[in-house]
């Protein structure tokens, strides 16, 4: 049932308003304050889904409390009530953030249709901050080492920008969050980003995969079919693993890359893409330029800016931020309350060699959560970390 909290200095006003919101169909729960400071206190202690508010009131009035409203439960939908004499000030507080307003008396039929517009868009507005963070959580990047700060600056410059970026490192370290992350921070952030694991794909469906085909042009293509770049078309594509892409496929990226076209496979009719490239590797790329198996000027063309990301091992002062991250996380996601860890239990994970980087003392942590007592210890750690 949703909570509504009336602020309202007169009674019989608030009897009024009752009456029309708990009356038979209208099934609301409706909680009165008699004026903006018991309101906020109200406010403070529990949650609303409505606020709705007179204007004029003794102590505090309606546009003081709006102002606290939205400092302190900014998502809470605020409706006032307004009088004869302050119309005007209701229409201008919706300047302020109110969602709308009613006037006295109360007409029935648009105080619920205020009402129930109110709470539709609270829902709205939850879901949308509940996605957004998660996208930006999930896309968090915790480090405080110079290594990693010198990455969030370049990232920080880089994204707005349609410059091209290799992110090279060992496995686990964060590579493909560097992606997300340069992604989300560009003015691309609202076009797609589309993945294409270069190591997965057989390289003989590869230059398909990424450029398409038309009918025909080999024997399962029993239709017309776009490729990922120009699914990304706006967006970012972020070739992942492209160390493993073979040669004949690294010719055509090359030229997608030199010429912003493409054509389908079977076909030679040119399509226009706009699309922003980020690739990344664990393969030492000079050592397979080396030994022909990655062109050089693809590299080239792909580097124009290079992020290097360090082994966890060359970062060790960032492991307590990243365990508690991680043990806050993973607690959540298990719905169990956040486990801490004793600072000798720190201690140790930041001894070991992490081979795996953070993916691995990542999935370190979750054995610890799941294994160790309530508060994780070094005997847990040298029992479970399996180190
Ligand atoms: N700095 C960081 N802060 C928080 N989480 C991180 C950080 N770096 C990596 N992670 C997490 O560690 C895991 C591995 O990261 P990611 O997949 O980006 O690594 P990668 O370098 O692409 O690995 P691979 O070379 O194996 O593809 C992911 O769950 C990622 O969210
Ligand atoms: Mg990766």
């Amino acid at each position: 049932m949703p909570k509504i909290l009336l602020i309202e200095d007169e009674a019989a006003i608030r009897r009024v308003l009752i009456k029309i919101l708990t009356e038979e169909n209208n099934t609301y729960e409706v909680e009165e304050a008699v004026d903006g400071l018991e309101g906020i206190e109200i406010l403070k202690d529990r949650d609303f889904d409505l606020v709705l508010c007179d204007i004029k009131m003794p102590k505090m009035d309606g546009v003081e409390v709006l102002e606290a409203v939205k400092k302190i439960k900014p998502e809470i939908p605020f409706v006032m009530i307004s009088g004869h004499g302050d119309l005007d000030t209701a229409v201008n507080t919706m300047r302020l953030g109110a969602f709308d307003y009613i006037s006295k008396p109360p007409d029935l039929n648009r105080l619920l249709n205020t009402v129930r517009n109110a709470l539709d868009r609270k829902e709205l507005v939850v879901e949308n901050t509940r996605l957004k963070k998660k996208i930006g959580k999930n896309y968090e990047m915790i480090g405080e080492s110079e290594a990693i700060t010198k990455i969030k600056d370049i990232v920080e410059k880089v994204a707005p920008t349609d410059a091209r970026v290799l992110i090279t490192g060992p496995n686990g370290t964060g590579k493909e969050l560097v992606a997300h992350w340069l992604h989300q921070k560009s003015d691309r952030a609202n076009a797609p980003m589309v993945e294409v694991n270069c190591a997965a794909i057989p390289s003989e469906l590869i230059e398909s995969e990424l450029f398409g085909h038309v009918k025909g042009a080999f024997t399962s293509a029993a239709r017309d079919r776009a490729g990922k770049f120009e699914a990304a078309n706006g967006g970012t594509i972020f070739l992942d693993e492209i160390g493993d892409m073979s040669l004949s496929a690294q010719a055509k990226v090359l030229r997608a890359l030199q010429e912003n076209k493409i054509s389908r496979v079977g076909s030679d009719k040119d399509i226009k893409v706009d699309v922003r490239v980020v690739a990344a590797t664990n393969k030492d790329l000079q050592k397979e330029i080396e030994q022909n198996k990655f062109r050089e000027d693809l590299y080239h063309r792909l580097a124009v800016i290079l992020i290097k990301v360090p082994a966890l091992k060359d970062r060790r002062e960032d492991i307590p931020l990243l365990v508690d991250f991680f043990a806050e996380k993973i607690s959540n996601e298990q719905g169990v309350t956040t486990k801490t860890f004793t600072p000798d239990a720190i201690e140790l994970l930041k001894q070991y060699e992490w081979t795996g980087n953070i993916r691995e003392l990542r999935n370190v942590v979750e054995r610890l959560i799941i294994l160790g007592g309530k508060e994780v210890s070094s005997e847990d750690v040298k029992l479970f970390a399996g180190k």
